[in-house]
């Protein structure tokens, strides 16, 4: 077993502020699945009824905006592509057996596509959001631009759900993962294996400082 210490990956409010997203996500898949498609109506009973699902949904996509918000302060320099993110995206067959091609940094080509697609459905979930939020803004709107807008909400909605189904898969599929998530560590061996460049850039900073600092 390796002697070195564990590698911190994500501090404390960026967990939190993580995994309440994540709850966010889960009651407005939910309720919002029920709002659209009548035989699934039963699903906004995760908050409440249907008048009360139909209230709470829009201020509980406030707050995931703002949660999401801070992690993308915290999260996207490391999200811009390089070029080593060619080379991880023309070898998907070795990234399926389970080894990182290239020099990957903290995040791989995978990862940071589904950080800027989650990024643009969120933009454009609230920007529709605000058109159709009854009975606050949508007086404001035209109706065309209303339908419009409960059309786009409904298609980012569904690829958001979708990205997440393939970013929870990911995160269970490649052991260890949760666990920076949960504890927010990482071991050695899963840095240097999964993200070699970032696990570099880690040590150097720890011999440099050993604080809490990703
Ligand atoms: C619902 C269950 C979820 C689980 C189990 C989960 C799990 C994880 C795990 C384990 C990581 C760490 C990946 C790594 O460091 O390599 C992570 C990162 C991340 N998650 Fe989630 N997540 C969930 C939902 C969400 C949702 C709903 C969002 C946003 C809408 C989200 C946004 C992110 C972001 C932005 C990162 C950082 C990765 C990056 O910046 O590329 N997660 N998640």
């Amino acid at each position: 077993m390796s002697r070195e210490p564990l590698i911190v990956r994500y501090r404390a409010a960026d967990r939190i502020t993580h995994w309440l997203v994540a709850l966010c996500f889960l009651l407005l898949a939910l309720s919002g699945l029920g709002l659209f498609y009548p035989p699934l109506f039963w699903l906004t009973g995760v908050l409440g009824t249907g008048q009360t699902a139909r209230i709470l949904h829009p201020f509980i996509g406030v707050l995931m905006i703002v949660g999401f918000a801070h992690l993308f302060g915290r999260l996207w320099r490391d999200n811009r592509f390089d070029a080593e993110d060619r080379r991880w995206a023309g070898d998907l067959g070795s990234v399926l057996k389970g080894h990182e091609p290239g020099d990957t940094g903290r995040y791989n080509a995978g990862q940071k596509g589904l950080f800027w697609l989650m990024t643009l459905c969120l933009l454009l979930l609230l920007a529709s959001g605000v058109v159709i939020w009854r009975p606050y803004f949508a007086s404001a709107f035209p109706i065309p631009l209303i339908r419009l807008a409960l059309l786009l909400h409904a298609t980012m909605a569904i690829l958001l759900i979708i990205g997440i189904i393939v970013h929870v898969y990911a995160a269970i599929w490649v052991k260890g993962t949760v666990r920076a998530m949960v504890e927010g560590v990482v071991t050695p061996a899963w840095a240097k294996k999964h993200h070699p460049r970032w696990y570099r850039e880690q040590v150097g900073n720890a011999a440099s400082s050993p604080t809490d600092k990703p």
